[in-house]
């Protein structure tokens, strides 16, 4: 069927969840009763929610299936070795820990890590780094609660939505060395390569750059985390993309990614297509010491390490959602359907960074020129939109990146984007259709839309519970 210009959904949908329209006065108090913040709106007042593709996707049949094969046992369940058997076959690594989802694997890894360069390099904590392409919001949050800076290492053109690249997601390799150089390798417990690139736009990381990230961390003896969240989206990236690559399975490609790092911590949400559920996971006997410690932290915080953060049926599930989220036409369709909405809202004039792997990200810096910074324009564009269609995005820009814990002052942001993030298997492309004519007209009536000020700013995590006035 490869000679028809659009293939349809390689599946099947039989389970329904209805979903209600509103009306626009209706909207209009329930956003106004949410504080003008997407975050505090009902799920039931939402008639196309794009906050997140973690978790909220369809599950496939098997996956479904293989929940009754759950092995209930405290402790070592078959179900355990179903999932441990499963990631050394994907991943090749040889230890496995199951977690509640990606931030239980974080809060475990985390300070194990640090601890071991503390006890076995002298590491100073008051001078302590570590570096990412782009550290997701948790990731950094517990790498900064263990005391940590975070550095991002993003290349030049990351941001910049004027600017195409294949593999926007990579480091930029100069600006890690000199970091590490600068901070004393013994002061830098981890190395983190985020693929795809969440904050970026789900943009991809080059296997030429995974190798050339381990090459620099295995010359000052830094470990690599691989944080995994979205693996067989970057794998069909790089064979999209990389030449070396072209006529390699999305399982070679995937196993030759994994070579080059240490650890994988996983939020199994989004790739792995399970609703909960995470992993954390070391190559071989080099890490053996950190998977021990690991072990232990484990217990104390997910639960004893054969069942970690999840009950047998939903291991079983994870272990099937793995292969399932990396067959090819799967893949292909997912990422088509992403691009099909961008280059659907670029039609429509609204300027998007290039498509990505699970989300379209709207420049809303350059949609609303008249609201600066400080005042929100992607979260003002994300109040219209849901004015406008009861569509629910997020902002990805000055809101969520917050204040300079020191000085208080806002920190610099490099783009103000809105991100429409698509879930699994869970809309059409006429709902794809909808948005893009939503966004038309948001457009047409851009010079309308007021910025917006803060009416209550919690001290972290600010832009989940924040609440707004529009700006005068
Ligand atoms: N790492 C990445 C790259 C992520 O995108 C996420 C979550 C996490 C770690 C944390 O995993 O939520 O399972 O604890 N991202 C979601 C998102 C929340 O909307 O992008 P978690």
């Amino acid at each position: 069927m490869e000679h028809f210009k659009h293939l349809p959904e390689p599946f099947r949908i039989r389970v329904i969840e209805p979903v209600a329209r509103t009306t626009r006065a209706y909207r209009e108090q329930a956003i106004v009763q949410a504080g003008l913040n997407p975050f505090l709106l009902d799920s039931r007042d939402v008639f196309i929610d794009l906050l997140t593709d973690s978790g909220t996707g369809a599950v496939t049949q098997d996956m479904q299936a293989a929940m009754l094969r759950g092995d209930e046992a405290y402790s070592g369940s078959r179900s355990y070795y179903a999932l441990a058997d499963t990631v050394k076959e994907i991943f090749g690594y040889a230890y496995t820990i199951p977690t509640h989802q990606g931030r239980g694997a974080e809060q475990i890894y985390i300070p194990v890590l640090i601890r071991k360069r503390e006890r076995e390099k002298g590491l100073d904590r008051s001078k302590m780094v570590v570096f990412s392409n782009y550290f997701f919001d948790t990731t950094q949050g517990h790498s900064q609660l263990n005391g940590a800076a975070v550095c991002n290492v993003h290349t030049q053109a990351a941001f910049d939505t004027g600017v195409k690249h294949d593999f926007k997601g990579n480091f930029d390799l100069d600006k890690l060395e000199q970091g590490i150089v600068q901070a004393g390798a013994q002061n830098v417990p981890y190395i983190v390569c985020t693929i795809t690139c969440n904050s970026a736009g789900g943009q991809p990381v080059s296997l030429a750059n995974l190798r050339a990230v381990y090459a620099v961390a295995q010359k000052y003896d830094i470990p690599v985390v691989m944080d995994s969240a979205r693996f067989a989206e970057n794998a069909y990236f790089i064979r999209q993309r990389e030449a070396e690559c072209r006529d390699w399975s999305i399982e070679k490609i995937t196993y030759e990614c994994y070579r080059h790092a240490d650890i994988l911590a996983m939020s199994a949400k989004k790739d792995a297509m399970v609703p909960m559920g995470g992993l954390l996971c070391f190559k071989d006997e080099t890490v053996a010491d950190v998977y021990q410690d690991c072990r232990t932290l484990c217990v104390a915080q997910e639960g004893f390490p054969t069942y970690g953060g999840l009950e047998g049926g939903a291991m079983e599930r994870l272990a099937v959602g793995l292969r399932d989220g990396m067959r090819e036409d799967w893949l292909a369709y997912r990422i088509n359907q992403v691009e099909y909405l961008v280059n659907g809202l670029e039609a429509a004039g609204v300027v998007c960074q290039q498509p990505g792997g699970h989300a379209a990200f709207v420049d809303a810096g350059k949609l609303l020129p008249h609201i600066p910074p400080g005042q929100f324009p992607a979260q003002a564009l994300a109040c219209a939109l849901y004015r406008e269609a009861g569509i629910r995005a997020v902002e990805i820009g000055s809101l969520l990146l917050g204040r300079n814990p020191k000085t208080g002052g806002q920190l610099p942001c490099p783009a103000e984007l809105l991100r429409l993030t698509v879930p699994r298997a869970t809309y059409t492309q006429t709902h794809m259709d909808f948005i893009i004519e939503a966004f038309a007209r948001v457009r047409e009536r851009a010079a309308d839309i007021k910025g917006l000020a803060f009416t209550y700013e919690p001290p972290v995590l600010r832009h989940f519970t924040a609440r707004f006035r529009e700006a005068v």
